[in-house]
């Protein structure tokens, strides 16, 4: 199954795409974890990419578009995917359609080259609590803890592996109001993107994780 996971900074893309990726047993692909890796490296795109992030603006789409390329052409890709924070503008989405139908997907009847597209929609309030808590795994990205929500059992180490937990270093507040700026002038256009292709489906994503995971399945398991 393809699948996208699209809605605002702290919605609880990260969370929820690890359950659904492994309940389809599709990779999961994040393009803010492989900015983020990039930038623990040292790489050149890392180099160029932390600015961006930094600032909560997003990295330009030449820079982006043949890292999707590359990981879409992947073998464990071929059988489906979930992409989380990609695409993330209009430009993006149509040349996931141009990726996917160079890599010889059929597009339905409604001309999606996407099997669904889960919007996760959660407020503005609700987003910045969620992200000022937010406590990630240096191990893992898909270790994803919450000082109050979620909090680690093992204080400032990940419970599933001891990792050292750390911030984001673009989850201050000044910028997480500028990602979600930059959320609704050009990655909210593609919700209707794909409502016109008919594979969009709108979760709401308050509550606890749980509920929203099972919500998330039986969303995918309709067109499963
Ligand atoms: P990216 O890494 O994609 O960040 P984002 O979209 O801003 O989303 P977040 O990772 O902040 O939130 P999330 O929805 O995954 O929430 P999470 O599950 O962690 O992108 C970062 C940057 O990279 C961009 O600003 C840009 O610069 C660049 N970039 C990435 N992709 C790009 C692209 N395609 N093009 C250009 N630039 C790109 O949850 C948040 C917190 O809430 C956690 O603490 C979690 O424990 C908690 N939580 C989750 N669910 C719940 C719940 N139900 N109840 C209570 N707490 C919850
Ligand atoms: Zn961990």
């Amino acid at each position: 199954m393809r699948i996208v996971l699209v809605g605002p900074p702290g919605a609880g893309k990260g969370t929820q795409a690890s359950f659904i990726a492994s309940h389809l047993g599709v990779p999961k692909i994040s393009t803010g974890d492989i900015f983020r890796a990039n930038i623990s490296q040292g790489t050149p795109l890392g180099v160029k990419a932390k600015e961006y992030l930094d600032a909560g603006h997003l990295v330009p789409d030449e820079l982006t578009i043949d890292i999707v390329r590359d990981r879409l052409s992947q073998p464990d890709a071929a059988g489906g995917f979930l992409l989380d924070g990609f695409p993330r503008n209009v430009a993006q989405a149509e040349e996931l359609d141009e990726i996917l139908a160079d890599n010889g997907v059929s597009p339905s009847v409604g001309k999606a080259y996407l099997d669904i597209v889960l919007d996760l929609e959660v407020d503005n309030d609700e987003v910045i609590k969620r992200i000022s808590g937010r406590r990630l795994c240096r191990n893992d990205s898909g270790h994803i803890f919450h000082v109050d929500y979620s909090p680690s059992q093992a204080g400032d180490k990940c419970d599933v592996c001891g990792g050292e937990l750390y911030q984001r270093s673009d989850d201050k507040e000044e910028v997480v109001r500028k990602r979600l700026e930059v959320y609704a002038a050009e990655t909210a256009p593609i919700i209707d993107y794909y409502r016109e292709q008919g594979v969009l489906t709108t979760i709401e994503a308050a509550g606890q994780v749980h509920v929203i995971t099972e919500r998330a399945i039986a969303a995918v398991d309709q067109v499963a």
